[in-house]
């Protein structure tokens, strides 16, 4: 497996891997991999001859006071997962060399941008969305690979590739969980074992939704204040429930078809995301 420092030696890889006729798998990452990362590296190793994973906290979607300096750091260890999970590259440049100074230009997608995580978070999917574009552009990826954990990430990113013609094929896959149905997330490594057993109480609330929704309500407000209740006694602090339309991320009042849910929650100090989503009011999934 080959590591990639640079901007430059980037290129370079990708350039003689199209050269060749070969397709490229991209997988960007902040590292400290888990098994949610693994599921997206096996799907494009499945799809793709090459797959380039990225490594790279991020610091310009850290607002200032959040946990870009304490954010897990492990190459090492990412790179022993990596291979198990197949990639063939690793990207994991210097911040220097991915914003050289002066940075000037960034990438906003509008309205999906300033809703949901982008109220307490501002400049977050700012920083997301010039991060991800400066990749696609780099690696020239044939497909790009998400997770669905991040539910706004996913269609921030997907208006992004229609509205500025990237030509990567974006690929959505479904919330990898732990026992007792946490999502995994790098940031569970924050949680104690008494938070950990806290934090399950969002999926749970996300699995009694979908008891409610199956059994035949369909407004948005009860099913909301259902979750917010089950969250707050477990002693969660609710950053928001959206109840909302999958693609314009508009909130709905009554639940139909594409909707979905989402919650964001902090655990102590740590801020969890989860959500579900309702193909149809009988076939939802988590
Ligand atoms: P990170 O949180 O490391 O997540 C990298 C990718 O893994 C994202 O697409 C995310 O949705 C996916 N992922 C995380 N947890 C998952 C889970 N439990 N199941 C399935 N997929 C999961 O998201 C980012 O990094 C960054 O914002 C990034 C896109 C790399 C830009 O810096």
């Amino acid at each position: 497996m080959k590591l990639l420092r640079t901007p430059a030696e980037l290129i370079k890889w990708s350039e003689n891997i199209h050269r060749k006729g070969l397709t490229i798998g991209l997988v960007p990452t902040m590292g400290y991999l888990h098994e949610g990362h693994l599921s997206l590296m096996k799907r494009a190793k499945a799809e793709n001859d090459k797959v380039l994973l990225t490594v790279f906290v991020n610091p310009s979607q850290f607002a200032p006071g959040e946990d870009y300096r304490s954010y897990p750091r492990n190459l090492k260890r990412d790179k022993r997962l990596a291979g198990q999970g197949g990639a063939d590259a690793i990207y994991a440049p210097k911040a220097r060399t991915v914003y050289p100074l002066p940075y000037r230009t960034y990438i906003n997608v509008e309205e999906l941008s300033g809703v949901m995580c982008g109220v307490r978070r501002e400049s977050h999917f700012k920083g997301v969305t010039t991060i991800v574009g400066k990749l696609f552009n780099l690696s020239s990826a044939d497909r790009a690979y998400f997770g669905r954990k991040d539910f706004q990430q996913s269609v921030i990113i997907g208006q992004m590739i229609r509205d500025l013609d990237f030509k990567v094929k974006l690929r959505v896959l479904p919330i990898v969980r732990a026992r007792g149905g946490l999502a995994e997330s790098s940031r569970n490594k924050y949680l104690t074992g008494r938070q950990r057993k806290q934090a399950i109480s969002i999926y749970q609330s996300l699995r009694e939704a979908r008891k409610v929704i199956l059994g035949g309500e369909r407004r948005a407000d009860r099913v909301r204040d259902q979750i917010t209740r089950r969250l707050k006694k477990a002693g969660l602090s609710v950053d928001y429930v959206t109840v909302g339309e999958a693609k314009s991320l508009d909130s709905v009042k009554v639940i139909g078809k594409n909707t979905y849910i989402a919650i964001a929650a902090f655990c102590g100090k740590t801020r969890l995301i989860d959500n579900m989503l309702i193909k149809t009011t009988r076939h939802i999934i988590l």
